[in-house]
Formats: C-alpha cells, structure tokens, sequence
C-alpha cells in the first residue's frame, strides 16, 4: 500500500492492519515518533493525520491511507530559499529548552501544533486542557505550557506581519 508521509508517496509492506507506529519506525526508519504505552494513553506516539493529532500506536494503515500523515521529521518547511525553517512550536520548545529526556516531544510539539491550528489564541488553561493527554515522565509540564503560549504569540506575529504592506514590513 502507498501512504502520504510529509509529502512524499511512500510505499509500504506492511498490510492495512499493521499500525502505523511501527510502519514509520520499523519499515520507514522514522524514529522520531516514540513508543511509550501502546495503548493510546501517553501521546508519545503523535502524528498528525490531516491535520489531527493521532496515536499512531492504536491507528491502523487502512485510517490513514489516503489522508497527509505528517511526522515531526516533516514539521518543519523549507522558505523560497531552500532555507530550514522550524514550526514555531519546534523555536518555542528550543528557546524555552523545554525537553529532559526528550522521549514526548514530538508527541507534545505535534499536539500542539495541531492545537493552535484549531485555536490560535488560547487562554493559559485552554494549553493545559489541550495538552493534559500528552505525558511527561520528567515532568516539563510548565515549560511546555509556556512554550505553546510562546508559540502562539509567534504565529500570531507573523500573521500580523503577512497582512501589512511590503513597505511596512521592510
Ligand atoms: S505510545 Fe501511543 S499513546 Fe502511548
Ligand atoms: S522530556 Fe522526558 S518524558 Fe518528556
């Protein structure tokens, strides 16, 4: 079966009952995505799916085929120059150095990436609503509340600054 993984067609061995979790890190070499629970609890394992933040470890290759899958290696995008540029929330979690172990963070990154799509300016406890099923055996609860607040601010700026002239922005 073919899958939609970060933009690129990938062909895949594994049947449509196999779960996604382990296509990515088994079959495809896309390790960035964790396995913690198997069992849809943690959120380590976190893609995003059209957009909605999915638990790779319980979601079968038959509900996502056809759709984007988009793992943390795909967050980022490239500008018209060829240049790397992170997610904001991928800045925000660097700038405010949230990781430990760093085991959740592509589970917590792409939760919130998700989140702020669908609520681009939440309150503090919309964040810890949003991100209460995403677990941290270290504990970085606060920083990633902060990060994604951080975030936020940042995509809200730059929306800001796409929609003024090109004489204001200079
Ligand atoms: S490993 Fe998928 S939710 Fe825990
Ligand atoms: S940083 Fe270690 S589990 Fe979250």
């Amino acid at each position: 079966m073919n899958l939609r993984i970060n933009g690129t067609e990938r062909e895949v061995a594994e049947g449509s009952s196999a779960l996604l979790i382990y296509t990515l890190r088994d079959e495809l070499g896309m390790t960035g995505a964790k396995i913690g629970c198997a069992a849809g609890f943690c959120g380590v394992c976190t893609v995003l799916v059209d957009g909605v933040a999915t638990r790779a470890c319980i979601t079968p290759l038959a509900v996502v085929e056809g759709k984007e899958i988009t793992t943390i290696e795909g967050l980022a995008q490239q500008d018209a120059s060829g240049a790397v540029r992170l997610h904001p929330v991928q800045q925000a979690f660097i700038d405010a150095q949230v990781p430990q172990c760093g085991w959740c963070m592509s589970g917590q990154i792409l939760t919130a990436a998700a989140f702020l799509q669908t609520n681009p300016a939440p309150t503090e406890a919309e964040v810890v609503a949003a991100m209460g099923e995403n677990y941290c055996r270290c504990g970085c609860y606060h920083r990633i509340k902060q990060a994604v607040l951080a975030a936020a601010e940042q995509m809200a700026a730059q929306v800001v600054a796409a929609t003024l002239p090109t004489e204001v922005r200079a």
